[in-house]
């Protein structure tokens, strides 16, 4: 699975989002050591609190496929769902991914465009992190 395959489904997943509130529609793609990839846009409600972020939807939606290592995320996102800038991801959606990968091999993938986007690592978003492995 290409980086471009994996932008190329968090940018259609912006499509998804609801956010009838801010307006600011995020897609993302997670790929997991399985091979599959799982979208999640951002889900808002009427008790704002209760958002959820694009990158968790899509983290849950693959834990809930039976996936326990995910290798990669992309992430895109704009007001309107007009992508033009970088999304990158929230802290409490690093640490999410943070318990489901090596944060030193993990790819975040922030995306402007399908041909446009930059790679990271989840330890340069999230250095000396927190992990289950500290619970083992
Ligand atoms: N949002 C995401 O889905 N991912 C991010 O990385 C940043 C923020 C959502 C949450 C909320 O629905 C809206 O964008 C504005 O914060």
């Amino acid at each position: 699975m290409k980086d471009e395959e994996i932008v190329a489904k968090a940018l259609e997943m912006v499509g998804k989002a609801y956010a009838p509130y801010s307006h600011f529609q995020v897609g993302a793609a997670v790929l997991a050591e399985s091979g599959r990839v799982y979208g999640g846009a951002n889900v808002e409600n009427a008790s704002y609190g209760a958002a959820v972020c694009a990158e968790r939807n899509a983290i849950f939606a693959a834990v809930n496929a039976g996936e326990r290592k995910l290798s990669a995320i992309a992430v895109c996102g704009g007001k309107d769902g007009k992508v033009t800038d970088f999304c990158p991801p929230c802290g409490i959606c690093r640490q999410v991914m943070r318990e489901f990968c090596d944060p030193r091999t993990f790819r975040v993938i922030i995306a402007k465009s399908a041909r446009e986007f930059k790679t990271l690592t989840l330890e340069s978003l999230l250095p000396e992190s927190f992990g289950p492995e500290a619970l083992a």
